[in-house]
Formats: C-alpha cells, structure tokens, sequence
C-alpha cells in the first residue's frame, strides 16, 4: 500500500508528524518509500514551515507543492491542479489528510475524484459558523472521506448526526498532543524571552479573519489587551495576517510585539505563562492539556470538549467580556480542568493500526 501524507499550513505539521512517525516504527508497515509526505506550500515563510519541519524532526517533504498565498479560490485552485499529477504520478492507495486548512479540502477532492481513499485526521469538529472558512472546509472533507478519524467524542457524534457510517469513524485522540508529549519536556528547558519569569505574562495570539480584517474589531480587541497590560505583561507573537493591521492602533507598552514563533519556542512561552488570549483552534486544546487557562476571543469554538472539561471559556469579543475573565484569573481564581480521553500521546498509533488494517481496494486511479 502506498500513502501520501499531506500537510500545507502551520497548524498542521504537529498533526502529520505523528502519523509520520508511528509509520516508520512499524517493523512491518510500509517502506519510508511507500508514505510519502506532501507539503503543499500554502504556508513556505521559514517562520510558518521551515522552522517546525526542523522542531518536530518531519524530514524534508517528498513532495512541495509551492503554491504560496492567494484568494481562496486561487489556492484551492492551484492546490487541486498541483497536487493531481502528484497523485497520477504516485498512485496511492490512501491520502491522508489533516486538519482544515485549504490545503485539507484540496487534496481530499482531488483524491476522492480520482478514486482514491481519503483518510482525516480531525474528522467532526463543527463551530456551527459557515463564515469561517476553516468550517466549510470540514464539512466538505468530511462529506468525501473514507476514514474519519476524530479526536473526541462530541466529534464523533456530529459525524453521527450528519448520517456519516459508523464503520467510518474511529475515535483515535489528538495526533496534535502526541506532539505536544513528545516535545514538552524540551520546550519547558528553552530559555523564555528576555525579562520574563514563569507565570509572571500572558500570551495572545490573533490571526482570525473575524478579528484581524476589520480595522474597528481588532481596535475592540486590542483595547482589551491593552487594559489587561496594566496588570501583566502580555507576549503577542504576531501572525503575517495581523501584522500590516496593527500599525494604525495604540499598543500598550507592556505588549511584546514579536515575530511568529516555531514551534518549540512557542509551546514553551505558553506553558510557563499565566493565562493565553487567543482566537486560534489548536492552542485551546494545547492550553487544556498544559492546564493553563485560554479565554478565547470567539463567540463560537469547533473545539467544545475544551470548555466542557479543559481550561478554555469562550469570551467572544466583547471588550468588558475580555478584561473582566482576564481580571478573574489575575486575581488567583481557576477552574478546574480535565484532559479529555485519548489525549494521551498515542493517537498516531491508533490510526496507523487502522489504516494497515485497511483492505486493498480493487479498482484503481479512475482517470
Ligand atoms: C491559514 C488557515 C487557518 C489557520 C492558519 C494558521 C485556511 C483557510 N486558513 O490561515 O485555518 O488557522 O493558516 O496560520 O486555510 N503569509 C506569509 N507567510 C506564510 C503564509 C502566509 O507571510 O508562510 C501571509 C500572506 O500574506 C497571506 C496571509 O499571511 O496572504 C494569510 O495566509 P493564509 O494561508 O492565506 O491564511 P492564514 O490566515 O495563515
């Protein structure tokens, strides 16, 4: 059997590496030959990609697509017309996709439109919001895929709810905190940046559409911050997205402008620090299982378990909202969290065991 293993924007190289992973370790598995890896290109600054290849140890991607930034249809587009001669090249018997990037719905559809099985990882979150791109990107891949492969249970039932067979999902864990485990220890000995002591700042994060492409929404939020800067100094790593947004709005001293971090680096700062402010996806699960309290400034999440059982409270974008749940957690209140089932490091092996038990399919590519 053969296995393409795609990945395309940051948030998806701590999902891949895992699967990646438990493949090589098999004695009986397939040749490295046989799981190629496919990096589609939709993020290619060394600070968005190179960097986490060398911090997870992915090795350099067989296959790189190079089709770099645009509208989303010219991405998707370029994706789907790149990533096909791949797959007619390559013939793989799975594509295994991750995620719900723009590079996860491409090559799903340009799989399963050759006949060719579709594997995802993340199968099932749902926010319920069809004005986030990320959404119908879920929707679509789940819709074709042959395997889905979910990280909780709450996943499992909205693939249950939307007639998806049950002989299709599997509830495997979070390849992403396998990554997480594996890396933790190494993180936490990295030095933090200069003048900062553990539990003594925050962390924000801001790179949402929603958030960073209306000038008056990102003034709200950042008006938030700014007032939460006057009791702890707060680290913004600032995604390419954000950056030419915030030159027209007051920064508070005490908020650390820096450039997007890799990924090491990155988990470092947030397990050391008092609380995280995002609007990101992953970083709700990481804080969860870090135990670190995350307000994510959203008025919705894909990822509920981690408000239901972890450490992460949905505070939309309200200004107030924002300042007071910081003001909670700053005054020394904690909620107590759960890390939710299978969030045990061993996802990518789960769902290796699940693929190599996968029959061969009898017809081939049908182009
Ligand atoms: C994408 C994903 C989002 C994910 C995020 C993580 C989609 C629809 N969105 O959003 O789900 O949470 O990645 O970062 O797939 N840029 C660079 N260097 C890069 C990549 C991008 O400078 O390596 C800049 C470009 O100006 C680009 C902008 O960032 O136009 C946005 O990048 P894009 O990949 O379109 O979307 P993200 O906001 O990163």
């Amino acid at each position: 059997m053969k296995y393409l293993l795609v990945a395309g924007a940051r948030p998806n190289f701590m999902k891949i590496g895992p699967i990646y992973k438990a493949f090589s370790s098999r004695r009986n598995g397939p040749s490295t030959a046989d799981v190629l890896l496919v990096h589609t290109g939709q993020h290619y600054s060394r600070n968005m990609s190179d960097d986490f290849f060398r911090d997870l140890d992915i090795p350099e991607p067989d296959i790189n697509l190079e089709v770099g930034s645009g509208s989303h249809a010219e991405q998707t587009a370029r994706i789907m017309m790149a990533f096909e001669p791949a797959c007619l090249e390559h013939h793989p018997d799975w594509v295994i996709v991750v995620g719900d990037v723009n590079s996860t719905v491409a090559c799903a559809l340009t799989s399963k439109k050759l006949g060719i099985r579709v594997a995802h990882v993340e199968a099932g979150l749902r926010s319920r919001d069809m004005s986030m791109p990320e959404e119908i990107n879920r929707l679509c891949t789940d819709a074709i895929s042959d395997l889905l492969f979910t990280t909780d249970t709450l996943a499992v039932e909205n693939l249950r709810n939307e007639g998806v067979a049950h002989e299709k999902i599997h509830f495997v864990g979070n390849t992403m905190i396998d990554t997480l485990c594996q890396k933790i220890d190494h993180a936490r000995q990295l030095p933090l940046p200069d003048g900062l002591a553990p539990g003594k700042y925050a962390v924000l994060t801001l790179h949402r559409p929603a958030n960073v492409d209306s000038p008056q929404r990102l003034a709200l939020i950042i008006g938030a911050i700014n007032a939460i800067a006057d009791r702890i100094p707060v680290v913004f790593p600032v995604h390419p997205r954000t950056t030419p947004r915030l030159k027209e709005i007051e920064i508070h001293p005490r908020i650390r402008i820096v450039e997007p971090m890799s990924y090491l680096p990155f988990l470092g700062l947030v397990a050391r620090s008092r609380m995280v402010l995002t609007d990101s996806g992953g970083i709700q699960e990481e804080t969860t299982v870090l135990g670190i309290p995350c307000l994510t400034m959203r008025p919705n999440t894909e990822r509920p378990i981690t408000c239901e059982i972890g450490t992460n409270v949905l505070v939309g974008t309200d200004p107030q909202r924002i300042v007071r749940e910081a003001h909670w957690i700053l005054d020394g209140n904690t909620r107590p969290g759960a890390i939710p089932e299978k969030w045990d490091g061993r996802a990518g092996e789960r769902i290796v065991d699940v693929l190599l038990n996968q029959p061969a399919q009898l017809s081939g590519l049908s182009c």
